[in-house]
């Protein structure tokens, strides 16, 4: 039987997201249905609504979700009726050359589910029966989704709150990844974290795991600053207009940073990362710029200085690893997730939360969804 469900769409580009009635159709083979209990409304969610990542409307956002199976396709082995998972918005495959080599991240499903389930087609209709669009095969923003098992992770949720576990799909895991999976930080390292929302939060967290000795969080917004000490952050930097911001943090970290991390989505923020390096250090771009968002460096700092510009999508996330270690960690007391959690609201409430989101009110909102039995 066909669901409603009540979700949050975008259905023209920087208007406020509409919530509606959706139909979502029964799983296929190798897919399953899950009723949400609660879905983290991330930047990228935003950036569907700015045309920043520019998908065609109307999509059903949502990509940072947490729900249980309530029915599952032909075929479908590895989870049944009643499992907790977590959304991934990266399908894995698990046999292309990125899967075989440990870079699930990188799978060439993924490529094929960016707006669609990876066979192209969606489970998503609007009232008048026509189909929706799904983020990054996901679609979680909605009481129910039926997404393909490569997009679904499931998880050991006793002791941990819907809400927690949902925010560990993708802001936790993209920014704690980008210390630990992508830059590897090692112990005693000097780290500088641009932005302090929901994944640069995570960013300074994985530093601080890692045992960096100084972690700068920098951040225009004084309140976020303040959430970035409660997350590791040892010293904090508000840009300051006309200010060198790269210079300041050079001078801040005597004499630049081993690592820095972009977590805000644009180029010429990544440029003062890479800029605030000393040698041989590495600036690693997290957040989503626009595609046309460029950055330039000058060759000679590559060669003379060693220094390295990469990139870490998903924070490098194996989710089938990285989801339970990072549970593991919140279940032992070394990392927090209850705090980023500033915010709850309905479904209905999904306008208010983007506009907080946008505002930046929030370390992360959070959309619950009441058990629907
Ligand atoms: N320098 C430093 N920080 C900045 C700047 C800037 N020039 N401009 C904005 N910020 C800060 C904001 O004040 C905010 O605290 O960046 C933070 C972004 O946080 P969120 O809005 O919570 O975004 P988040 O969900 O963390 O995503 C960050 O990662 O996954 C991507 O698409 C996502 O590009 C986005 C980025
Ligand atoms: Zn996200």
């Amino acid at each position: 039987m066909p669901y409603q469900a009540r979700a949050a769409l975008v259905r023209e580009n920087n208007a406020p997201v509409v919530v509606e009635t959706i139909t979502v159709a029964d799983p296929r083979r190798d897919e399953l249905t899950i009723e949400l209990q609660a879905c983290g409304v991330c930047h990228s969610d935003l950036s569907v609504v700015t045309g920043t990542l520019p998908l065609p409307p109307p999509v059903v956002l949502g990509h940072e979700g947490v729900g249980k199976v309530v029915a599952i396709g032909e075929g479908v082995t590895d989870f049944a009726v009643g499992d907790t998972v977590l959304s991934s918005f990266v399908s894995m495959c698990g046999t292309c050359r990125w899967c075989s080599i440990g870079r699930p991240e990188l799978c060439n499903l993924a490529a094929k589910s960016v707006t669609t389930l990876p066979d192209g087609t969606v489970r998503t209709f609007d009232a008048e029966g026509k189909p929706l669009s799904i983020f990054s095969g996901c679609g979680v923003m909605a009481e129910v989704a039926t997404l393909h098992v490569s997009n679904v992770v499931k998880i050991d949720a006793t002791g941990v709150a819907p809400e927690c576990c949902a925010l560990v799909s993708c802001g936790v895991m993209t920014g704690f990844g980008a210390a630990v999976n992508t830059a590897k930080v090692e112990p005693g390292s000097v780290c500088v974290v641009f932005g302090a929302g929901g994944v640069g939060l995570n960013a300074i967290q994985g530093c601080a795991t890692s045992g960096a000795s100084m972690i700068v969080a920098v951040d225009p917004n004084d309140a976020k600053l303040t959430l970035a000490k409660a997350f590791g952050a040892t010293h904090v930097y508000a840009p300051a207009p006309g200010e060198d911001a790269a210079k300041a943090l050079r001078k801040l970290t005597g004499g630049g940073a081993d690592y820095a991390f972009e977590c805000v989505g644009l180029g010429s923020v990544l440029a003062q990362a890479y800029g605030c390096l000393r040698k041989a250090g590495t600036a690693v771009m997290v957040g989503v710029a626009r595609p046309d968002d460029q950055v330039s460096v000058r060759c000679g700092t590559l060669l003379f200085e060693e220094k390295t510009l990469t990139g870490s999508l998903y924070g490098g996330a194996r989710p089938r690893v990285d989801f339970p270690r990072i549970l593991g960690l919140y279940k032992a007391g070394k990392l927090k997730l209850d705090e980023l959690v500033t915010q709850r609201y309905t479904i209905e409430e999904a306008p208010k939360a983007f506009d907080d989101l946008a505002a930046g009110r929030n370390a992360r909102g959070v959309i619950m969804f009441p058990n629907r039995a």
